[in-house]
């Protein structure tokens, strides 16, 4: 056969040198990225049943929900009363999210031991989703990190628009490097890549995360994707050819971002098992209990609001008025 004229050269940018994992993490972050962007409010128990069956699934890292501002996220606002609800379960790992130190008081009341704060690579961004640039966001986690470390917390960090942002477009891979490194020179133990309106494809993955691997230990990576494209299954691929075994991702495929116009649903935590598993990942979860975790709270939406929200790419691809940066 002939060799096509302009055939593709390969990247050599990429390390070729990492094995795929035989196992995989998953964080399920249905309860809190899947719900805090359902409008119609869930009632505390179906919450809890939804993450009980979770659990019963075999999903061992579970972000339950998020200790924000109840006028920023009206539906996690029963986060206290949420945790406190929630036997614990030997080897499953509860997580919430926390912005600042009175996130972080409410967290400890409610006897949570794990936590993540989450900040950007874009400062337009972090300005609309917790009213802070870049910076101001790691000096108000540099005491939250400190005081959970000193707890005995484990601590995550969120890289938001880590590859395209709502507002400023392509995201270059040297500031998210450096919000990732000053992370975890606070002393975050896990750090979370975020495409959070689902725009990456394999290639910017790709050249990202190996740059990005070049700095940063793989085993404290894990990928964030949305699937507003439908190219969440291909950025894992990406990923694990990266070496990289931590994914977060959504029962059902819900999700969003209240404050990202175009972040439509996480990766489906139903079609990532299923995906690994075929590819003899193991995961430690039973997909037909998973689909009743997954159907469970999909009837509820439906039931409550007569929609699930997945609507996202239509914002991003230009009926959303971007507001410009300056005045954000
Ligand atoms: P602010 O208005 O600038 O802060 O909000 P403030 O300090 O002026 O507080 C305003 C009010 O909120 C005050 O109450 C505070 O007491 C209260 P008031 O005096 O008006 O009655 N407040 C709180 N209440 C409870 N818990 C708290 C808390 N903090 C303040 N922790 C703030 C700044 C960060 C608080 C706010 O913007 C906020 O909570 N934002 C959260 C936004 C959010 O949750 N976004 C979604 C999660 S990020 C995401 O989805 C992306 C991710 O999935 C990864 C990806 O996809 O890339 C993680
Ligand atoms: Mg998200």
């Amino acid at each position: 056969m002939d060799t096509p004229v302009n055939a593709a050269e390969p990247d050599k940018t990429v390390k070729a040198n990492t094995v795929k994992p035989k196992t995989v993490k998953i964080v399920e972050v249905g309860p809190r990225d899947g719900l805090q962007n359902e409008k119609a409010l869930i009632d505390t128990s179906t919450k809890r049943q939804f993450i009980e069956k979770l659990a019963d699934a075999g999903l061992k890292f579970i972000e339950v929900t998020s200790f924000v501002s109840p006028k920023a996220v009206p539906q996690l606002a029963d986060a206290l009363e949420l945790v406190r609800s929630l036997p614990p379960r030997e080897g499953v790992h509860y997580s919430a999210l926390v912005p600042n130190l009175k996130g972080l008081e409410r967290a400890l009341e409610s006897g949570i031991r794990e936590i993540a704060v989450f900040t950007a690579a874009s400062n337009s961004f972090t300005q609309n989703n917790i009213n802070m640039t870049i910076e101001e966001s790691l000096a108000a986690f540099s005491p939250v990190v400190d005081r959970a470390r000193r707890e005995g917390l484990f601590v995550r960090g969120y890289i938001s628009t880590a590859f395209y942002c709502p507002f400023e477009g392509k995201i270059e891979k040297e500031p998210v490097l450096a919000v990732c490194q000053r992370l975890l020179e606070m002393g975050v133990q896990e750090l979370s890549i975020g495409d959070t309106i689902g725009q990456a494809v394999p290639d910017d993955v790709r050249a990202t995360m190996a740059h990005l691997l070049q700095f940063l230990p793989v085993s404290q990576v894990a990928m964030h994707f949305h699937d507003t494209n439908g190219l969440a299954i291909e950025n894992v691929m990406a990923s694990l050819d990266l070496g990289i075994s931590i994914f977060d991702s959504s029962a059902g495929g819900l999700g969003g971002c209240p404050y990202a116009p175009g972040a439509s649903g996480n990766l489906s935590t139903d079609a990532l098992v299923h995906f690994l598993h075929g590819q003899g990942i193991q995961t430690g979860v039973d997909e037909i209990k998973l689909a009743e975790a997954s159907g469970l709270i999909r009837q509820v939406i439906q039931q409550t609001d007569g929609l699930v929200e997945d609507i996202g790419n239509l914002e991003y691809l230009g009926q959303v008025t971007y507001p410009p940066a300056s005045t954000l």
